[in-house]
């Protein structure tokens, strides 16, 4: 034992057991003799005890996470329990309610529709204040002066660690004020009521927030799954065009990484979709929703410790994107390219055949959605375009060996590790001609290399 040199006199310390039993596992409790077992301290030299490292002990917590996902119409229609339902068993449950300015713009009684809702509901639902207005869309995530508004008005309404922030709007206010939640007294509930067709067939139902900072996407926030998720499509309603269709793109993202059913299916109904027929959006936002949450409950890395994230097809691209337009570009909108970009990547590889390509590119632009924007060809600091540096960027967030997600076939993700930048340029130039010309294959019937 004394050969060890990072545990001098590690066999006289008392409490330890062999050190060849190594570390403790801390599942199997000590028993009341050992724990209140008097042990003699052995004779052992001065120079011995001061050297006493007691023995490692290895901690598991194994926490679950259960959260409802809940479709329904008219949310704030007294007669409609989704909310009320959400909250408790503890009630009256305290609550403030954050909402997007951009809703209650589009749908001016909102206001009072939550008071006339928490007073025909007081037994369940007590309003802690008047809701809550901020600002809506990507602003709110650059302006950290509303995280603090939120977060003083958690502080000031005393909003405990048993009440309920219930927030309504966009993806990036929820984002905002998922942030704002889960860091104020370490954690608040939240109750997400995405408003936009994005946040409820993607963002909503995930277990991520973030704000933007450095100059980088997402660059501060946390993972936190929700107290709950409550869609109500009729919101959708009143969204404008480009924000029904953006939110498209997460769903034929999915579905080419999972379900060829599926994306068979938005081929069907594209111009359903795209001339906003609200019963095809309501399939389309379900099944989206439902294979982003059975990968984060199946995938076996709901907190992204990988190098991995498989859901995040087409976004490396995306997120570089939306910084050079200065998020002139929706997330969705920027997400579609990324994903025409990826797919004919993958194309020019030889990984995905071209009917594959093909169907993926008709499928974004019959929904109504960019495949290329002028901003690939912005050049960057070092020369080169400034897109790539969207793929060191995009490792660097996740940290570890690149890992790009690409399909190899339509409802078939595939992970690489290594990207030509040359063949992606070649992407891009291909999809911007194929843009120029109108409609048609500007991409060769060749492949340009197979790999
Ligand atoms: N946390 C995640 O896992 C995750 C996943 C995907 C995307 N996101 C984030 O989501 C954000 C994009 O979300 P988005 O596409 O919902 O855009 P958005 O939140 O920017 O909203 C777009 C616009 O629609 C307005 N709006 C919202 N609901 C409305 C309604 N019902 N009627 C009329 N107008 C309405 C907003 O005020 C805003 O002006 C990005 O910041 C992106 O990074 C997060
Ligand atoms: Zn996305």
């Amino acid at each position: 034992m004394k050969n060890d040199p990072r545990r001098p006199g590690a066999a006289h310390a008392a409490g330890a057991t062999s050190q060849s039993a190594g570390a403790r596992h801390l599942d199997t409790p000590p028993t009341a003799r050992e724990l209140f077992e008097v042990r003699p301290v052995p004779d052992a030299s001065a120079e011995d005890v001061a050297a006493v490292v007691p023995p490692d002990i290895d901690q598991e917590v194994v926490v679950r996470f259960r959260y409802p996902v809940r479709f329904t119409r008219r949310i704030l229609d007294p007669a409609n329990h989704t909310l009320r339902d959400a909250v408790g068993p503890a009630v009256p449950a305290r609550v403030l309610v954050v909402i997007d300015q951009g809703v209650t713009d589009a749908h001016p009684t909102m206001v009072d529709d939550v008071f006339a809702y928490c007073a025909a509901h007081a037994d369940a639902l007590e309003l802690a204040a008047e809701p809550l207005v901020v600002g809506g869309g990507e602003a709110i995530k650059n302006d950290h002066g509303a995280i603090d508004e939120v977060r003083a008005a958690i502080d000031t309404h005393a909003i405990d660690r048993h009440s309920y922030v219930v927030a309504v709007g966009g993806g990036a206010v929820l984002d905002a004020v998922g942030y704002a939640a889960a860091t104020a007294h370490r954690g608040v509930r939240l109750i997400r009521v995405p408003s936009t067709v994005l946040a409820q067939d993607d963002s909503a139902v995930g277990v991520k927030n973030a704000i933007n900072g450095f100059g980088k996407k997402n660059f501060i926030g946390t993972f936190a799954p929700p107290h709950a998720v409550l869609n109500d499509l009729d919101l959708l309603t009143t969204l404008s065009d480009r924000d029904w269709r953006s939110g498209i793109s997460e769903a034929v993202k999915v579905a080419l990484l999972k379900d060829a059913a599926f994306f068979a299916w938005i081929e069907a109904n594209a111009t359903q979709l795209r001339e906003r027929s609200a019963d095809a959006m309501a399939r389309l936002v379900h099944r989206s929703a439902e294979l982003h949450l059975i990968h984060i409950a199946a995938s076996g890395d709901p907190f992204e410790l990988g190098s991995a994230r498989p859901l995040d097809f087409g976004h490396w691209a995306a997120h570089k994107l939306e910084r050079l337009t200065r998020h002139d570009l929706r997330h969705g909108e920027a997400v579609a390219i990324g994903v025409a970009l990826d797919c004919t990547y993958a194309g020019l590889t030889g990984r995905l055949d071209e009917l594959g390509l093909r169907r993926a590119i008709a499928a974004l632009e019959a929904v109504g959605l960019p495949v290329w924007h002028p901003a690939l060809d912005a050049a960057g600091n070092s020369g080169r375009p400034a897109i790539l540096d969207g793929l060191e960027e995009f490792r660097e967030h996740l940290g570890g060996e690149l890992t790009i997600t690409l399909i190899d076939g339509v409802g078939s993700g595939v992970e690489v590790h290594e990207i030509d930048e040359d063949l992606m340029l070649e992407a891009s130039a291909r999809l911007r001609r194929h843009t120029e010309q109108g409609r048609g294959p500007a991409w060769s019937r060749t492949q340009a290399r197979a790999r």
